[in-house]
């Protein structure tokens, strides 16, 4: 059998780029639960257990904890232990106070600040009859918020009970060997398979196997699954970083999405009820994300709106939830995330269901909650996302989006299907433009040189580009640490240029013939102001003289319609934030204060 500490270590290390401030392992060590925590990075603990021995055994549970409640320290760290419950907890309980008032009165103190204690306090309280799956069920009925939740009952060595409600939890299968992750790279190189939790289902496992109940603790057969997704994709072979190896498989994993959509050479979705009626009949779309994919959203917005002629709104998951949305039945609402775990747009899912409108969702974890309860589900095939910045996700969300423009340009009879097929023909041809601007790359780093000193900085553009501007500012931000603020190219002389001084880089994204004469004017005014300019345009560009100080020159031979180039744009984009934080001593996988999945609101 494997030793536990190991596999624990191992499988946090594999989800390190989740985000975290401190770690901790519980181990079953001769029938007695050993636990060993610490505030900081897995090296710390690693430290640690050479430091005090790792504990011996072959049952066991581990967590990195993000903090919520109660600062990063040791007692904050993850397993909690009270009474003869020790947990490991993902979530955030919500009603955490009038629980805690609640055990007080019964007589429990505690010894941390966090949440997660009040769980095993409570587990403990419900504990009475010495019955581990009464206890969990009982508990979780008190339970407001989201959790995934680890357990060890120190009555029952060797046995690990799990739930969940809200956070992802799955469950790997392996020959005689078992596993309870957040996510499949913890698992991956022992077992491929999986059984995933609804909510409120536990699990319970020891060495005579896995057994699966419900709610109400009666027992309840899984299917087993098996993830798509290898070793190697969850591995840097041979690159320096996650983000990089990420940006670099974008032509591929865009082929792969475009591939899983299109038959026949026209995008067709009418196997998951996304069918020309529907979309003839649909009266609006709402696109409702977080970050970088809310900003998919808006490239999907600007390809919608020009092709279909359907209105669509593109919502901040976290404002839509609560401004009490006018939403209904004959409106779409298009979720589209990575994770598919994201808090906000979980709960955007659910009122829009609440509200009867048909729900779609847009994302690249299958197991995930959002995939899972929406009305209709499109799966990006980015394959897994390691690094905390989103890049590969970003590329094919918009793919998808833009075969969603043309459908329904279609159903509702604003192009012809010759059309259809052209778009998507051209379509196939992005990866190729991708794949220029990752050799080109040197350019990227070059511009990059330029900005490892700077502090402040601005993108702007037109349309496509101005949606391309908010992600390429997103996305240098948060792994170089620069401040840096995103304006349609327009808005800027309406308050912002103020902040142009000699110096300050301004990145013009100017890819949009339309516009371009327009997002020129623009570059002038700043560069009047002293702003060096830095543009991203089509091959052959002109620009007056005097007026660009760098130009990146996009290689797409002319043929890819401009609706199109963020596909390729968005990647140099990506290039010039990933050497910039290399440059600055940064490491791009894990930016500081983030969390890959953003499970709490
Ligand atoms: C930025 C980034 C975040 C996520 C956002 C939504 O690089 O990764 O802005 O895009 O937290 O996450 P998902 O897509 O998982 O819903």
């Amino acid at each position: 059998m494997r030793d536990c500490a190991d596999v624990l270590m191992d499988g946090l290390e594999q989800l390190e780029y989740r985000g975290y401030d401190s770690a901790g392992i519980a181990v079953f060590e001769k029938g007695v639960i050993r636990t060993v925590k610490t505030r900081g990075k897995l090296k710390c603990m690693a430290e640690k257990l050479a430091d005090e021995g790792k504990p011996e055994g072959f049952c066991g549970i581990g967590h990195t904890r993000w903090a919520t409640h109660g600062e990063p320290s040791d007692i904050n760290s993850h397993p909690h232990s009270n009474g003869r419950v020790t947990i490991v907890h993902n979530g955030i309980i919500e009603n955490y106070a009038e629980l805690k008032e609640f055990l007080t009165e019964k007589g429990y103190s505690f010894v941390s600040r966090t949440d997660s204690e009040i769980v095993a306090c409570l587990l403990d309280y419900y504990y009475a009859e010495r019955d581990p799956l009464r206890a969990i069920m009982e508990t979780v009925r008190e339970l407001r918020g989201s959790y995934a939740l680890g357990i060890l009952f120190k009555d029952f060595p060797d046995r690990v009970y799990a739930t969940r409600k809200g956070s992802p939890l799955i469950v790997g299968i392996g020959g005689s060997e078992y596993f309870i992750a957040s996510d499949i790279p913890a698992f991956l190189k022992y077992t491929k398979n999986y059984a995933l939790l609804d909510d409120d289902e536990i699990v319970a496992i020891d060495n005579s196997g896995v057994r699966f109940f419900d709610i109400h603790g009666i027992a309840v057969k899984k299917q087993t699954q098996t993830a798509d997704w290898n070793i190697e994709q969850a591995q840097k072979c041979g690159f320096p970083h996650y983000m990089l190896k990420e940006i670099y498989e974008q032509p591929e994993v865009v082929v792969k999405t475009l591939d899983s959509i299109v038959t026949d050479g026209v995008p067709d979705f009418s196997d998951i009820g996304l069918t020309d009626e529907l979309m003839r009949d649909v009266k609006r779309v709402f696109v409702v994300a977080c970050g970088t994919a809310m900003y998919a959203g808006i490239v999907g917005r600007y390809a919608v709106e020009k092709m279909a002629r359907v209105p669509v709104t593109v919502e901040i998951a976290s404002e839509f939830r609560y401004m009490d949305p006018i939403v209904g039945e004959d409106d779409l609402v298009i979720l589209v995330s990575q994770s598919g775990e994201t808090a906000d747009t979980i709960a955007s899912l659910e009122l829009a269901k609440s509200r009867g409108a048909k729900t779609l969702a847009v994302v690249n974890v299958k197991y995930s909650a959002i995939a899972r309860n929406s009305d209709m589900y499109i799966h990006t095939l980015a394959g897994p996302e390691i690094a905390v910045a989103s890049t590969k996700a970003y590329s094919v969300q918009i793919a998808v989006l833009y075969l969603i423009a043309f459908r329904f340009a279609y159903a509702r009879g604003i192009i012809l299907e010759n059309e259809m097929r052209r778009l998507t023909a051209q379509l196939y041809k992005a990866p190729e433009a991708i794949r220029d601007v990752i050799e080109n790359k040197d350019e990227c780093q070059f511009i990059a040189s330029q900005l490892v000193n700077v502090e402040t900085l601005f993108f702007i553009g037109r349309g496509f580009d101005y949606a391309l501007s908010l992600e390429g500012s997103l996305k240098l931000k948060e792994i170089t640490y620069i401040h840096s603020e995103a304006y349609a190219a327009g808005e800027l002389k309406h308050g912002t240029i103020s902040l142009i001084e000699r110096n300050i880089p301004v990145i013009t994204v100017a890819t949009q013939r339309n516009v371009l004469a327009k997002t020129v004017s623009n570059m002038e005014e700043v560069k009047a102001r002293g702003a060096t300019i830095i543009a991203i345009c089509r091959k052959g560009t002109e620009f007056a003289e005097g007026t660009v100080d760098i130009k990146l020159e996009l290689n797409i031979g002319g043929e890819l319609d401009d609706m199109l180039l963020p596909l390729p744009t968005v990647c140099a984009l990506q290039l010039i934030a990933y050497y910039t934080s290399v440059l600055r001593g940064i490491d791009p996988d894990k930016p500081r204060n983030l969390a890959k999945s953003v499970t709490t609101e």
